[in-house]
């Protein structure tokens, strides 16, 4: 599965090297981050023949998350309204975004079509937590937009800079091929800064409080959380071991 996809990819980054200058700069982009991917996959499928199977879940998980981006519509957000209209999340998640309680989730620079999905999985209940179960319905269709650009807007999220948690760096960089844990990176992006503003289904979590961090990795490994696209963190958070989610908590919020 995985073998097939690869042409593909190589056509397309060989289609636009010939197209007009904007789309270059993408070119570039996809070349930068697609190839490294690749290659990062060539390395798994080498490993040995289970990870096929792994692949193709991941290979199918992905390619359902950028139809469902491609196919969400999204309205731009107005992020000076949303200012106002945020007033009641700012009193937990901070003016700025930047919330002070370890359980309470920075949102400051975060994807805005991130933001509207986990207040419309709240609202449907597909994410479940008492407080923001109900405080996401005080949100209506119009305002989200604006709210969620707001905190789109504000200085993006970041640690104190140290990564010196190797065990959690290893593993975001590199997976844990001989348990089938694919590495945080490819989706995540560099530190966990997100991939691109087009590909806003992967969250920045990057400098994210280490509590929160911790919490939704035990959430999605106990199937309490489920509403990443595909079942895709309930996949991967499944073979980690509570040392290993410390280190990742660890090493993402540093970032
Ligand atoms: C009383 C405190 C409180 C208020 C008010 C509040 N939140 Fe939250 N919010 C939380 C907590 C706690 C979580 C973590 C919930 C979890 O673990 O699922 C959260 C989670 C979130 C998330 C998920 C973030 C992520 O990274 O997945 C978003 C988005 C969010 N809140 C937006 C809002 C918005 C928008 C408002 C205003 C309408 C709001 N919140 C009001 C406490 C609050
Ligand atoms: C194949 C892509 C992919 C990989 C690899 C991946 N993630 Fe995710 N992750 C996602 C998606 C998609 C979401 C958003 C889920 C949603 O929409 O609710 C997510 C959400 C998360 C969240 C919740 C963020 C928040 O603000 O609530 C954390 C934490 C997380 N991932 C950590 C990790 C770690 C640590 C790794 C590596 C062990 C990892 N992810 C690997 C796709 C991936």
């Amino acid at each position: 599965m995985a073998i097939e996809v690869q042409p593909a990819y190589f056509r397309c980054l060989y289609n636009l090297k010939f197209q007009p200058s904007s789309i270059k700069n993408n070119y570039k982009w996809i070349r930068q981050n697609l190839l490294e991917r690749v290659v990062n996959l060539r390395v798994l499928i080498d490993w040995k023949n289970d990870v096929f199977l792994f692949k193709k879940i991941i290979a199918v998980g992905l390619a359902q998350i950028l139809l469902f981006t491609a196919t969400m519509g999204f309205a731009q957000g107005n992020p000076v309204a949303g200012r106002e209209k945020s007033q009641l999340c700012q009193g937990c998640h901070g003016e700025f975004g930047i919330s002070t309680t370890p359980l309470i989730p920075k949102l400051a620079g975060q994807y805005r079509q991130y933001i509207e999905k986990q207040i419309r999985n709240y609202q449907a209940g597909t994410r479940s937590h008492q407080i923001m179960n109900q405080a996401a319905a005080t949100v209506s269709e119009d305002d989200l937009p604006d709210i969620a650009a707001y905190f789109e807007r504000q200085h993006r999220m970041e640690g104190d800079g140290s990564d010196d948690n190797s065990v959690g760096k290893n593993i975001f960089l590199r997976g844990e091929a001989t348990k089938l844990v694919f590495a945080c990176v490819n989706c995540h992006g560099i530190k966990g800064k997100g991939l691109h503003p087009n590909i806003s289904m992967f969250p920045v979590i990057g400098g994210q409080h280490s509590d929160y961090i911790r919490k939704q990795l035990i959430d999605f490994r106990s199937g309490f959380r489920t509403n990443s696209p595909n079942g895709i963190m309930n996949t991967i958070a499944q073979y980690l071991t509570d040392a290993e989610i410390d280190a990742l908590a660890d090493y993402v919020s540093k970032q």
